[in-house]
């Protein structure tokens, strides 16, 4: 039996303190100790991407990571995306116009790597989209919409930020 552990995440926005076995991945720690379930448990091995988030930043497989071992980081789950009153970002909105979610079980770990992968400005032809992607697998969509929204996320940020840089409001 392994020990237990507190640990301090500020999830979303929120500081949250928890007392739970110091085995748990970060995944387990937010879903049934935090309850934080937007990011998903699939294959638990680090392969698919249901359960991505953001750590400081960065998009890690949460099932492959112990919560321990980022006590005092920032997570942002896909939840985490929306404005303070609950607007969807704009790559949200995205996804929801193109149709880029059915089942919808992918889409949380696919809206972090795709929020992190967006967030260098950097253009990406659909091929490399597709190819950042690789570690988010869906069995739904064939990945078309998902790249559909992606790429339709990055023109309109690449839009406003030409129009600010000429003084146009978004
Ligand atoms: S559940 Fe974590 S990568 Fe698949
Ligand atoms: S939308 Fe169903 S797995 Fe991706």
């Amino acid at each position: 039996m392994s020990a237990d552990l507190t640990t301090t995440l500020v999830v979303n926005g929120r500081t949250v303190t928890r007392t739970a076995g110091a085995h748990l991945s970060l995944l387990r720690w937010l879903r049934d100790v935090a309850d934080v379930l937007d990011p998903k448990y699939a294959c638990g091995e680090g392969v698919c991407g249901a359960c991505a988030v953001l750590v400081d930043g960065e998009p890690v497989s949460s099932c492959i990571v112990l919560a321990a071992q980022v006590d005092g980081a920032r997570v942002t789950t896909a939840a985490g995306l929306t404005g303070p009153g609950g607007e969807l970002s704009p790559l949200q909105r995205a996804f929801h116009e193109h149709h880029a979610a059915q089942c919808g079980f992918c889409t949380p770990g696919m809206l972090i790597c795709a929020t992190a992968m967006l967030a260098d400005g950097m253009t990406r032809t659909r091929d490399e989209i597709r190819h950042e992607l690789h570690g988010n697998l869906c069995r739904c969509t064939g990945y078309q919409q998902v790249v559909d929204a992606i790429e339709a996320a990055q023109g309109a940020a690449q839009g406003a930020a030409q129009g600010a840089a000429q003084g146009i409001p978004p």
